[in-house]
């Protein structure tokens, strides 16, 4: 979808943000990330990795500061465009176990389908066409019908990817999907997502990992207690440097 040139994907001003009654989850974090760009964020865990991607598409609203997405401000009444435009991948990766990859593609286009095809499970062939070389795009063509739950984790999160891809995103967010991965796979899954953003998708990645972060993002974000520690070109980072700030 076009949501304008703006140079910045992302923009995050003096972000704030706590969870009921909790401590600061995310302190004062100011953020650009550039659009086409790919774009690492690591820390251990608890240092408000999730909840900095909720705050990106709009599922958490920060207290104080400003999100912009495409140089929009997604508090006000265009959130639900803008939100449309971010493909994202959970952390469990929220499929339906017992639907086929076919089923849990096509949810990925519902916002732009509307509700009837929602409820009745109906979808226009151009979308399923569609679904289908989204399917293809991730390499589990031959699986287009098989259950999800049948799938191998790997398989599992192409599923996930050709999800977000149904989507047309500009950007797409993956919380931790590489985590339960092997080596092998963690990389392949990497490589396809290199290969959505040569298409000219945005990405923003969270991962534990701190090799397949050097590897993988142009930029990597360090949090720590909910701050933003460092942030710095992945080719500057050694994987000591690394280990001393997560
Ligand atoms: N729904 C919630 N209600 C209250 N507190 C929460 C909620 N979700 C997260 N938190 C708290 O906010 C902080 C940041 O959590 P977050 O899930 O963003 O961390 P994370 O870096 O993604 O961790 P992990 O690597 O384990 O996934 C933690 O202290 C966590 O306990
Ligand atoms: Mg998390």
């Amino acid at each position: 979808m076009s949501l304008g040139n703006a140079d910045n994907a992302v923009q995050l001003q003096n972000v704030w943000f706590s969870y009921e009654g909790r401590n600061h989850a995310l302190q004062d974090i100011s953020l650009n990330i550039k659009s086409g760009s790919s774009t690492v964020i690591v820390g251990s865990s608890g240092s408000g990795k999730t909840t900095l991607l909720k705050i990106i598409n709009g599922l958490l609203k920060p207290q104080q500061g400003s999100v912009r997405v495409f140089g929009i401000d997604i508090s006000d009444e265009q959130k639900r465009i803008v939100r449309r435009s971010i493909g994202y991948i959970p952390q469990q990766l929220g499929l339906l176990r017992n639907s086929t990859v076919l089923q849990n593609v096509l949810v990925g286009g519902l916002a732009r389908m509307g509700s009837a095809s929602a409820i009745l499970g109906i979808y226009p062939e151009h979308e399923i066409k569609h679904a289908m070389r989204c399917i293809e795009q991730v390499g589990i063509g031959h699986k287009t019908h098989e259950r999800v739950h049948r799938l191998s984790g790997g398989e599992r999160q192409r599923v996930a990817i050709a999800r977000a891809l149904m989507q047309k995103p500009s950007i797409i967010l993956a919380d931790e999907f590489t985590s339960d991965l092997d080596y092998v796979t963690a990389h392949e899954m990497l490589d396809l997502m290199g290969e959505i953003r040569r298409n000219g998708v945005t990405l923003i990645l969270v991962t534990h990992n701190l090799e397949l972060a050097a590897q993988h993002g142009e930029k990597i974000v360090f949090l720590k207690g909910g701050m933003k520690i460092a942030e710095s070109h992945s080719k500057d980072v050694t994987e000591e440097t690394m280990k001393t700030l997560v």
